[in-house]
């Protein structure tokens, strides 16, 4: 079951317009959350930090706004029945609403970690990448490739060969016994998930390293993650960067922040 543009809808198919931009050009904007306990308003959801950023979004496009007193009850409807929520919004005010389950495998990603696959283009960075817009080519083209070099994720890299995000996630890496992330430079997604970790490290008085992440830097990480919404925080066991294959054996790093995604209700409003 989903919802589209007023009214729900059974099955896995969309009827959209031939000349819908959404469809010829990747001209939508969205978000996709994980409800926790079923509930939209579960403060681990974070639903107002996602809602922030498809305003910011909107507006950042000059497309109309949306109307929540008729979204919110539809998300929270999906969200009884579904752990992960994804709203994508149309250039003229459209709205979809469609849930999904998490990933089967997700236990085993969070535990063991995955391999990750440095893009070896700046041709992966997706347009507009401060926005979460519709148009990920770009990040799947890289993920496909990663799949096909053993890896399950891509890191993608800038034009100077900088880090920059994964292709569904940010960064953080380990070393000098602290945090880092790549700065805010606008060529990556302000992550939710991100975004939380760093309020909730600030509240303990730790501070995370921002830095460009150059090949210099990247290369004397100790210990490398991804964070998203839906996946939480996940290690890198093997990393794939060129010719090299680096492996990364201790997780304590991202294990610690476990107890951030486990539950600290009171730092997340
Ligand atoms: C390219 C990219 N960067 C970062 C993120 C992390 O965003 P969030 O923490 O809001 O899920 C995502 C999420 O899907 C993403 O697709």
């Amino acid at each position: 079951m989903y919802w589209f543009n007023g009214q729900w809808r059974e099955g896995q198919t969309l009827a959209l317009d031939l000349q819908d931009p959404g469809f010829l050009y990747g001209a939508t904007v969205f978000t996709t959350l994980r409800c926790y306990e079923q509930s939209l308003d579960h403060p681990r959801s974070h639903w107002p930090w996602h809602r922030r950023r498809l305003e910011r979004n909107l507006a950042a496009l000059d497309w109309p706004s949306l109307n929540w007193n008729t979204l919110e009850p539809v998300l929270k409807t999906l969200a009884r029945h579904y752990p992960v929520l994804r709203l994508t919004v149309f250039p003229d005010g459209k709205a979809l609403a469609t849930g999904r389950a998490l990933p089967p495998d997700l236990a085993r990603r969070q535990r063991k970690g995955v391999t990750l696959w440095v893009a070896d283009s700046p041709r992966f960075v997706r347009p507009l990448a401060e926005q979460k817009t519709g148009n990920y080519l770009p990040a799947w083209l890289a993920r496909q490739r990663a799949l096909k070099n053993g890896a399950e994720e891509a890191i993608i890299v800038n034009a100077q060969g900088a880090w920059l995000e994964t292709n569904t996630g940010n960064l953080w890496g380990w070393a000098e016994n602290q945090y880092w992330i790549p700065s805010l430079t606008g060529e990556s997604l302000p992550g939710v998930a991100q975004e939380g970790l760093l309020a909730w490290l600030a509240s303990q008085g730790i501070a995370v390293r921002q830095v460009p992440w150059t090949p210099e830097v990247c290369a004397h990480f100790q210990s490398l993650a991804y964070s998203n919404s839906v996946l939480e925080i996940i290690p890198c066991h093997t990393l794939l960067w060129g010719d090299r294959r680096l492996s990364f054996g201790d997780f304590s790093p991202w294990t610690a922040l476990r107890a951030y995604f486990d539950g600290q209700p009171r730092l997340l409003q």
